[in-house]
């Protein structure tokens, strides 16, 4: 059950906790102080996930927003954080809500919010170390990590798409700053942000080969990749030829990373998703393992740039208001898709982390909240 506190007469639907929305300024307050939630109270498989009735909802602060959930995408990084990866970090702010994706209605804007308002329906996606995640039936997100939904996407369409499609943004433009006419290679483009990773660079004039498994190369192609190559049927390093300006390693195997490294030319950018830090801090903890991650990362980007000429990097997802704006722009306008292979209601979160975990779904499994 939610816990609603009314203040004033409360004919209004929404509301708002701030000064200078039009409910405040009749009199209208309308705070939720709690609300249904996921919660994870501690590490382990789908089980130890609780339904929670009356989860806290803390107040705004004066950038944030309180969006009302309709649909919340299930990422690797959810059902990994469940299993006790970022441990290090989290485990002391058990119980947490996990979930990065969202898509819903603005239900409430703190005071310095100016580009959102009450009711409008927005997307977006928390950063990889938010506490209070989005599965739930009420989400608080920064400003700058909310976009307008296009009207031509539903909510589920649009909850599979931010997180991923963020990762590949700050990858592509602000680590290696893809432009028209350069080579990418995304090794492992069957997956969201691989999918992603490709519409984006086509949409910047970029020609993208892929590797992927044989059920993703229609789609990969689709996407808009010029080479698929099926890595279960074919050996990737015949198969590619050229030299490549940017890989983007999702799988970040050592196989993938020699490969990446070997197809790039000289100043190229090879970015992996599978940084160390998260694991390295986890096993040594944050004193250790921190120093040892930054350690091997620097020793990795000397070695390589002595060896091959090449700019060597762990990329990490982080919101970015002009990239969340570019991704809503390609979305309205059928650019940017992310396939969503099943959806769950909410209140079977368990079951939609079983099929994630056992990779039984191709496409994004997503949360309906009702
Ligand atoms: N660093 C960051 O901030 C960040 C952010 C987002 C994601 N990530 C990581 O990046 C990876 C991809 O994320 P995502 O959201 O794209 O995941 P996803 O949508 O679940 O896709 C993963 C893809 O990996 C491929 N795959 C399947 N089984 C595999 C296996 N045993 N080993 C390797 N690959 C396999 C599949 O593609 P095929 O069927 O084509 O083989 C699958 O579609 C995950 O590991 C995730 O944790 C990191």
């Amino acid at each position: 059950m939610k816990v609603w506190r009314f203040f004033g007469s409360a004919t209004a639907l929404l509301d708002a906790k701030m000064c200078c929305s039009p409910m405040a300024k009749l009199g209208f307050r309308f705070i939720v102080t709690s609300c249904r939630a996921v919660v994870l109270p501690r590490f382990g498989g789908p089980d130890v996930l609780e339904i929670h009735p009356n989860f806290e909802v803390p107040d705004l602060k004066p950038h944030q927003v309180l969006v009302r959930a309709r649909a919340v995408s299930v990422n690797p990084l959810d059902t990994r954080m469940r299993s006790g990866y970022g441990r290090s970090i989290f485990e002391p702010l058990l119980p947490l809500i996990l979930g990065r994706d969202i898509s819903g209605e603005v239900a409430a804007v703190g005071g310095s919010v100016r580009s959102l308002s009450v009711g409008q329906e927005v997307f977006g996606a928390l950063h990889p170390t938010a506490v209070r995640g989005t599965y739930a039936d009420y989400a608080i997100l920064s400003e700058d990590e909310l976009t307008p939904k296009p009207l031509s996407i539903t909510h589920v369409e649009a909850s599979a798409i931010p997180f991923a499609a963020l990762t590949a943004w700050r990858a592509l433009k602000s680590t290696a700053r893809i432009a028209k006419g350069q080579r990418l290679l995304v090794l492992g483009g069957g997956g969201a942000v691989g999918l992603t990773a490709i519409q984006l660079s086509v949409a910047v004039g970029c020609h993208v080969s892929t590797t992927c498994g044989s059920q993703s190369i229609d789609r990969v192609l689709e996407a808009g990749a010029e080479q698929a190559v099926d890595y279960t049927a074919e050996d990737p390093e015949l198969a590619i030829k050229g030299e490549f300006d940017a890989v983007l390693d999702t799988i970040g195997a050592p196989e993938t990373e020699r490969l990446g490294i070997n197809l790039l030319k000289r100043g190229g950018h090879y970015m992996t998703l599978q940084g160390e830090a998260a694991s390295l801090t986890d096993r040594y903890g944050l004193a250790v393992g921190l120093p040892a991650a930054t350690a091997i990362l620097l020793k990795k980007q000397i070695q390589y740039r002595y060896s091959h000429g090449i700019e060597y990097w762990w990329t990490y997802m982080r919101a970015d208001s002009e990239g969340l704006a570019e991704i809503r722009r390609l979305s309205e306008a059928g650019k940017l898709k992310v396939p969503v292979g099943k959806t769950f209601p909410i209140t079977q979160v368990r079951e939609a982390h079983k099929a994630k975990d056992k990779r039984l779904i191709t496409g994004k499994v997503v949360l309906e909240v009702d």
